[in-house]
């Protein structure tokens, strides 16, 4: 049986980068009944850019929601607020002290960043770390997550590989990450990766008209509309891809090389793929937003099983790091 682990930072609303980076992949492996699911909201981690109280508990349970909205069996799996379980800041301490400093310096979340380091706080240097501890705590075995995520996983590894080798045992299981090669990054509006510090996402739950507007927005060229297109090199062209079947895809290839097809028709037709791939999780997603009750109880059961299992795991790294269990 293989463990599946994956979560989401409640740093802002999901969008769809999330979705078919993430999201949804990782449903697809917790269908697997070979396997068992541990899909998370990384609350903590959005301490590091979200202040607002009331914000976050606003994205944590859009986040939620939308795990729902896809289908997540949270009764056969596991579904928690990493929060609400405190041995992921436990972990992630000892994880720190095995964790060289140049390791960090050189993660792509803080080098983004370094050129005004007066904006970076402890928090997003030592990232990593914590969500090393996340994936440990549990002993994952595959990781799903979009390719930005790649080095962290990596990092998470050679961590856990430098504690394992300290105390002379494996106390900590190395993951892999799954990275759809397909999928790779999905572009956001302006065709740079989609991300919710670009302000760049779609934000597939909008309201029917805020979502239209919005995909008016991806950005094409201004080759007019009876000219030939490169579908290639277009935005609304590679996220039609994403979602339409091979036929449409085709179609809509043919439609761009023909002429006569202007970027205001692709866009209306990307519009209406959402609508029609999305019925079901928009539906979903609106009910948990509307009767927060019952996602708060989903996440608290989950909670329960998560805390059973982390204490195991610090138990063992405490008893072999000499702190007793
Ligand atoms: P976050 O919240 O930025 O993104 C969540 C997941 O969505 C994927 N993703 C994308 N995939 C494809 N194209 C995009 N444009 C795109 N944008 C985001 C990300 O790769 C990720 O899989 N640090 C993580 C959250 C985290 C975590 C963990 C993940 C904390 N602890 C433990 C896995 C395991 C993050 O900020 O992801």
């Amino acid at each position: 049986m293989a463990r599946i682990l994956t979560g989401i930072q409640s740093s802002g609303r999901p969008h769809l980068g999330n979705i078919l980076g993430a999201i949804q992949p990782a449903i697809e492996l917790s269908r697997d009944p070979q396997n068992e699911s541990f899909f998370f909201i990384a609350d903590l981690h959005s301490l590091i850019t979200i202040k607002e109280g009331s914000q976050r508990e606003e994205y944590i349970r859009a986040i939620a929601a939308t795990w729902l909205a896809f289908g997540f069996d949270t009764d056969r799996n596991v579904f928690w607020r990493q929060s609400r379980v405190q041995e992921h800041t436990e972990l992630a301490w000892y994880l720190s002290c095995f964790t060289p400093f140049p390791m960090l310096a050189n993660a792509h979340s803080f080098k983004e960043k370094s050129e005004r380091l007066s904006d970076v706080n402890a928090g997003l240097f030592t990232y990593p770390v914590l969500q090393a501890a996340d994936i440990l705590l549990y002993d994952a075995n595959i990781v799903p997550v979009g390719k930005d995520q790649k080095q962290h996983l990596e990092m998470t590894r050679d961590i856990a590989s430098a504690l394992n080798r300290q105390v002379g045992k494996e106390v900590l299981v190395l993951p892999e990450s799954r990275i759809d090669e397909k999928l790779m990054v999905i572009p956001g509006l302006d065709g740079q990766k989609m991300s919710k510090s670009y302000h760049n996402y779609i934000d597939i739950f909008l309201p029917e008209k805020d979502l239209r507007k919005v995909v008016m927005k991806i950005v094409s060229d201004s080759t007019p509309l009876e000219e030939p297109k490169n579908p290639d090199t277009d935005i609304t062209y590679q996220l039609y891809s994403l979602l339409a079947t091979e036929a449409e895809v085709a179609q809509m290839r043919q439609n761009y090389q023909n002429g006569g097809y202007g970027y205001g028709h692709a866009k209306q037709a990307l519009y209406e793929l959402f609508m029609e791939s999305f019925e079901e999780p928009r539906r979903i997603y609106n009910y948990y937003m509307e009767n927060p009750g019952e996602l708060e109880r989903k996440l608290e059961e989950g909670e329960e099983k998560a805390r059973q299992i982390a204490r195991n795991t610090i138990s063992r790294v405490r008893q072999a790091l000499g702190f007793g269990s």
